[in-house]
């Protein structure tokens, strides 16, 4: 309920063209905002392992954080989605993510078990947030 609560609000926000107001909300309530690219820099896939530098509370983007992708990332029929503990890596191959400012996972996976391998990508900044310098999903 928390995240269906956040979302909604956050679209509200959003619709209104309030930007800067949906940030503070989100740091106020301190609430996961789906956008860990607006804190967060020099981000890097290793693996499955995402890292990210984030913001500290205190300022700058010192805190290193990592995020298992595999906890966040589903390969769905050919199609990767957000989804707690999707193993997307089970079923997916040569992933990369664009450098930043890009955000785009891209990797070769199976529509169908032992189907061929085909390009899927995703844009993990609809899927991670940076909650207080830590790298979180769904
Ligand atoms: C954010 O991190 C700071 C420093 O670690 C901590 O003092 C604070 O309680 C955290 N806030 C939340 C909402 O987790
Ligand atoms: C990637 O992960 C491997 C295995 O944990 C590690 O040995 C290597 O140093 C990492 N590379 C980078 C660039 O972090």
């Amino acid at each position: 309920m928390v995240a269906l609560n956040s979302l909604s609000k956050n679209t509200a926000l959003a619709l209104s063209g309030a930007l800067l107001t949906a940030i503070s909300f989100t740091v106020v309530n301190g609430e996961a905002q789906k956008d860990f690219k607006l804190s967060c820099q020099s981000w890097f896939l290793n693996g499955t392992t995402f890292t990210a530098f984030c913001n500290s509370p205190s300022g700058g983007f010192g805190v290193q954080s990592s995020l298992d992708l595999n906890r966040c990332i589903a390969n769905f029929n050919g199609i990767l989605v957000c989804a707690q503990n999707g193993f997307y890596s089970q079923s997916c191959r040569n992933c990369a993510v664009t450098p930043p400012p890009g955000s785009v996972l891209s990797c070769e996976c199976q529509e169908v078990f032992s189907g061929p391998f085909i390009p899927a990508s995703f844009d993990l900044n609809t899927c991670v947030s940076d909650l207080n310098g830590s790298l979180a999903c769904p």
